[in-house]
Order: C-alpha cells, then structure tokens, then sequence
C-alpha cells in the first residue's frame, strides 16, 4: 500500500487519484466541521464552491430541509444558518436535515477528489477510525491536505502525519511512503504531545485565534474522538 501526500489541492492533477482511496483533510476547520455535523445526525454534507451554488441548491432541496454553513474570511456568510465552527453543528442545529457547506479551501479539496475511487473525510478527531478504514479498502492512498489558497499548511500536514501514523500502525509499517508522507509522520512525531505550542505561530492557526475560535482549535486537535468516518457518494458526504 502506497501512500502519497498532496500538500494542497492544487496537486490534484491528471490521474493522480485513480484507482485511489482519497483522504482529504482540512483540519482548521472545513472537514472536522463536517466530521461533527454527520456525527450529530446531519442527513449529509453536500460540498459546493460559490455562495451562490448553497443557495440554489438548498432552494431545489427546500429551504426548511437545509442548513446552509461555511464560512468567508473565516466568519459565517450573510444569509446562512451557521459558519465553519464545529462547535455550531450540535444536534439541536442539523440533525435530520442536509447540510449544504462552502468554505473558502476544504470543500473545494473535497470536490476536487471526486476522481478517487472512494473519498474519506479526515482529520484529528477520527484519525484512527479513517485510518482502519484505509487498511479494509486495501488501495493505494492519497492524502490531499486542503491548504490555505493554494499554499502549504502545517495545520494540514499535522493532521496527515496523525492517519500515517496510524495507518503504519494498523499495517504493521508496511506501507510504503513517498517523501512528503515521512516528512508528515515525522513532524507529527515530533510534536504530538505539544501540538499547540508547535502550531500556534502557523498561518491559520494564528488567524483563527486571533478571531476568538481557539475553542474550534482544542476541539479540531483532539485526538480520535470520533470512530465516524464520511465519504461522498454521488457528490454527497454520508457516513
Ligand atoms: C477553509 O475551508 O478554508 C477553512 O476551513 C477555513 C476556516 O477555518 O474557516
């Protein structure tokens, strides 16, 4: 089993994902938002690109059934129901309707993956539970960190090196990694037991204090708190 890292979404090119399972990853904040919103009883997560796409779509689902989120500038977008902090899906908000979700970097990953054969949604939160998942879909892996617009993100890059690390353990360390892999297993080594003070002067994690969601942060960077591990199925994400 080969495991090869994308350090942004931008890396999605030609073939790359075929025959593929795909692990995308938007730690701070896209896909543990998604992640706490299936697992708070969300019907699905449907992923689109412009502000404008949620809105239409949600008015073809019927407003009442959608919750519409993301976020803009990290804030939540005028006209919808909740922004991208996790901390807003409980159950109350979206159990039993759709989410319809647009954020500025990891929906846009998530739709990019659409070439793999299966597309996992991963973070800090169910690192162990996707990881289990990769080693019974048996395939060859690709881990697409969404980023930060087009750039390289150590949030990112952290949270990969957590499902290697997993996965190297649930495979007895027989998968075989490409450079940017080890690079991400080494990092997430080297730093898990300190992993605020390794990341806290990092872009996004910066930002995002900065604008009061340093509970969004801890919640993002807790370790396997969930087994939930989403997929998308006909440009929906289920679990
Ligand atoms: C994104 O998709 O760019 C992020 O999830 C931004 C955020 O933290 O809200």
């Amino acid at each position: 089993m080969n495991i090869n890292v994308f350090s942004t979404a931008l890396d999605i090119v030609g073939d790359r994902l075929d025959g593929k399972t795909a692990i995308v990853i938007d730690v701070l904040r896209a896909t543990s938002t998604i992640i706490q919103a299936l697992d708070n009883g969300c019907k699905g997560v449907i992923p689109v690109k412009r502000i404008q796409d949620a809105f239409e779509r949600a008015e073809r689902l019927g407003r009442e059934c959608c919750i519409l989120g993301g976020e803009r500038g990290c804030n939540k977008i005028d006209g919808f129901d909740l922004s991208n902090s996790p901390l807003e899906y409980t159950h109350d908000s979206v159990a039993g309707k759709i989410v319809i979700i647009t954020t500025t970097n990891g929906t846009n990953a998530v739709i990019g993956a659409r070439d793999a054969e299966i597309t996992l949604i991963g973070a800090m939160i169910n690192s162990e539970a996707v990881a289990r998942r990769c080693v019974r879909e048996n395939r060859d892996i690709a881990i697409i960190c969404a980023g930060t617009h087009g750039r390289f993100s150590l949030d990112d890059i952290s949270a990969a090196g957590a499902i290697i690390d997993d996965i190297l353990k649930y495979t007895n360390g027989r998968a075989i990694l490409d450079d940017l892999a080890i690079n991400c297993s080494y990092i997430y080594r080297h730093n898990k037991n300190n992993i605020h003070q390794f990341l806290k002067t990092t872009q996004h994690y910066k930002r995002l204090s900065s604008l009061g969601y340093s509970h969004d942060i801890d919640f993002c960077f807790r370790k396997d708190t969930t087994d939930t591990v989403p997929f998308v199925k006909n440009g929906m994400i289920i679990s």
